[in-house]
């Protein structure tokens, strides 16, 4: 285990959805780094089992309830951060849910539920914080997007535009903040196997159940081929994420985004380098919507 982080150094660290995937492999390495870790999350389970994780192998890491969907709870966690170690240095905020639907599907309580959690719920914990790390000249806001923050697929509008959202809001904030010497941080991954997975899978439930009826049946069903092969070609560990996640807290200065994976660093390149018309082309092929282009055409002869 690396020594603790030197004195005067950003040590009491805010994880959302930090009891699982990600956010938890975060709040792990950051403990055996010797931060003082807040791994916050809603699932009394999971809670307790990191708690006892924490204890079992003596790591300066606490578990804490904090939903942050819901303003109060935010408040009442972050109070209580205070009240045990001071004011938080570092927010690594990681909570984050996906639903899969067509944009002219998705209801607005769904789209509003991905946005409130990715988007939402990030910059009310910043106004929380900031105020204090203004004051003390230091801090760090590391807020987790992905891949979904540059490239937006069919199926994965609302998750896209929460995490566009959160680029732009994060930019603009890096660039607010520069004067006071609080960095702001975005993580862009792709495809790494988490519960996520499995959440988004329970959360889009209805539309894949309507996707039978929906006039964009083979687009649902083109989504659901790609994410599979994405699925199995990836390799990458919630591990390979926390590291990238320590070096944008250690990095003097960090950089203004870090992307994990190499489908990912691909797939930013090629967003960055190609044509709306050449990436769409890509798209195109990739989800067969001439052949479904095609087949719309001849439903509507016959
Ligand atoms: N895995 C990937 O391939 C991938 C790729 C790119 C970006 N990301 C991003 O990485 C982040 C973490 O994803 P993951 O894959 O680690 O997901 P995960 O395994 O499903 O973990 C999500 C975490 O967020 C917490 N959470 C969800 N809603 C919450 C809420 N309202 N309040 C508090 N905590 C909440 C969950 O805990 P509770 O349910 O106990 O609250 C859990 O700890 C997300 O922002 C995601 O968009 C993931």
């Amino acid at each position: 285990m690396a020594a603790n982080p030197s004195p005067g150094k950003l040590s009491t660290v805010l994880v959302t959805g930090g009891t699982d995937g990600l956010g938890r492999a975060t709040a792990i390495l950051l403990a055996e780094r010797g931060y003082h870790v807040f791994a916050a999350g809603r699932n009394a389970e999971r809670l307790e089992a990191l708690s006892q994780l924490a204890h079992d192998r003596k790591l300066p890491l606490e578990a804490l309830e904090l939903d942050v969907c819901d303003a109060a709870s935010g408040e009442r966690g972050i109070a209580e951060i205070e009240r045990r170690a001071g004011p938080v240095d570092i927010l690594v905020s990681n909570a984050g849910i996906a639903i899969a639907a067509v944009m002219e599907e998705v209801t607005p309580a769904d789209l509003r539920r991905v946005l409130e959690t990715n988007f939402f719920s990030p910059i009310r914990l910043a106004h929380r914080v900031l105020p204090e790390m203004r004051r003390r000249r230091h801090g760090r806001i590391i807020n987790m997007s992905s891949i979904s923050g540059k490239v937006a697929i069919p199926v994965m509008g609302p998750y896209a535009a929460s995490k566009h959202a959160l680029e732009a809001a994060s930019d603009s904030m890096r660039l607010e903040l520069y004067p006071f010497g609080i960095h702001v941080v975005l993580i862009e991954p792709g495809y790494i196997q988490t519960s996520m997975n499995r959440t988004a899978a329970e959360l889009s439930s209805a539309y894949a159940k309507g996707a039978e009826r929906s006039p964009y049946k083979g687009i649902y069903q083109a989504f659901l081929g790609e994410w599979e092969r994405t699925r199995k070609a990836s390799r990458y560990q919630p591990e390979d994420c926390a590291r990238v996640v320590l070096r944008a807290i250690e990095d003097e200065p960090p950089r203004a985004r870090y992307v994990v994976t190499r489908r990912a660093k691909i797939g930013i390149f090629a967003r960055r380098l190609l044509s709306d018309q050449a990436l769409d082309n890509r798209f195109k092929k990739a989800f067969r919507l001439d052949e479904l282009r095609e087949l719309l055409a001849r439903e509507e002869k016959n």
